[in-house]
């Protein structure tokens, strides 16, 4: 197959950052995807309504003329402070469509975040009622859990009470990494779903650490075995509705990646769609990639599927080494390299 027509995809996880970063972020993301789901993890965090209506038309500024379509969709940040009112609030709002949760220190910016989860109760209980869907960072943040255990152990010692605590509540694992998440998702009640990454699709731990340290493929959570990696892929192009797309891009300057102590984050969105193209053609599952990119999502958030479409060819194109972010620059992720998938037309 050489061209592709799919309903113009939803980007459930993004960072789009905020103020001089929004002009590198939200014209690539308007390119590839009709409504995204923006994390809330600025400085200061985005916890209420009035602050993420505030976010909201910060993004809409910077929305290219031709992407009219595009929607910026808020999650808010829940800390120890959020109250049942914070919750109740999202019922009047237009672009708050769920609620974030980190154990604090789990990753950038998660310095808000939430020691302990029976603080939040409360708020769980009203999400359950109102049914606004909870997305999880679902790592623990506790210092002697191995990183590369982070995952499985959120799930072992706190996921699956959590469930037992609010079965109705919906929840969104957010970018997982293992074959140990992608089991529970598939066994778990429909209520719970996943997002994947294009990343954890693409690549393992051996990417980031053998022949070398590569700051640009390390993210949170961090990428895995192969045998996680395929596990994931398996996920993604399954059509089993429960999985869908998440990019989790999340620029860092370059000078903060190439240093002592880089932060967590991949850029991918100037090529998102792209990039998750490339995996489901490598295991011959094309026919897959439309409900896992633009219908199993917008269905979990019981939100109508797009009316645009795109349309994707086999051109060759070649991944800018750096990109343009705010004063400085950004280097996304295969950066120098070529791919073989590119989006050609936009048509309503
Ligand atoms: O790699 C990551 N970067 N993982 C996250 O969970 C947060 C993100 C960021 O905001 O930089
Ligand atoms: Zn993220």
């Amino acid at each position: 197959m050489d061209e592709l027509t799919i309903i113009k995809p939803d980007d459930w996880h993004v960072h789009l950052r905020d103020e001089a970063i929004l002009e590198r972020t939200v014209p690539d993301a308007a390119r590839q995807f009709s409504r995204v789901m923006a994390m809330p993890n600025l400085t200061p965090p985005i916890c209420n309504v009035a602050q993420a209506e505030r976010y909201y038309q910060r993004i809409k500024k910077w929305v290219p003329k031709e992407c009219l379509d595009f929607s910026p969709l808020i999650a808010l940040y829940l800390t120890e402070q959020t109250t049942v009112t914070n919750i109740a609030d999202i019922l009047n709002s237009v672009c708050v469509h769920a609620c974030k949760l980190y154990f604090v220190g789990a990753t950038t910016n998660a310095g808000y975040g939430v020691k302990d989860l029976t603080t939040l109760y409360p708020v769980f209980e009203a999400m359950q009622t109102y049914d606004i869907p909870l997305l999880i960072h679902g790592e623990t943040a506790e210092g002697y859990v191995d990183i590369f255990d982070r995952e499985a152990y959120f799930i072992k010692h706190y996921l699956l009470n959590l469930i037992k605590q609010f079965p109705k509540l919906r929840i969104v694992l957010e970018h997982i990494s293992t074959k140990v998440a992608v089991q529970f998702v598939q066994q778990a009640p429909k209520t719970i779903a996943a997002t994947i990454t294009p990343h954890h699709l693409l690549y393992n731990r051996n990417h980031l650490l053998a022949n070398g340290i590569r700051p640009h493929y390390y993210c949170l959570p961090i990428l895995k075995r192969k045998e996680d990696q395929h596990a994931l892929i398996k996920a993604a192009t399954s059509g089993n509705p429960k999985f869908f797309l998440g990019t989790d891009s999340a620029p860092h300057d370059q000078a903060k990646k190439e240093t002592s102590c880089g932060c967590a984050g991949i850029y991918n969105m100037n090529v998102a769609i792209e990039l998750y193209v490339t995996v489901f053609e490598q295991v011959n599952a094309l026919d897959k990639l439309q409900g896992f990119a633009s219908k199993f999502g917008a269905a979990f958030y019981q939100l109508p599927e797009n009316k645009t479409k795109i349309t994707l060819v086999k051109k060759n194109q070649q991944i800018p080494e750096r990109l343009d972010y705010g004063k400085g620059h950004v280097v996304p992720l295969m950066a120098g390299q070529s791919l073989h998938w590119k989006i050609v037309t936009l048509e309503t």
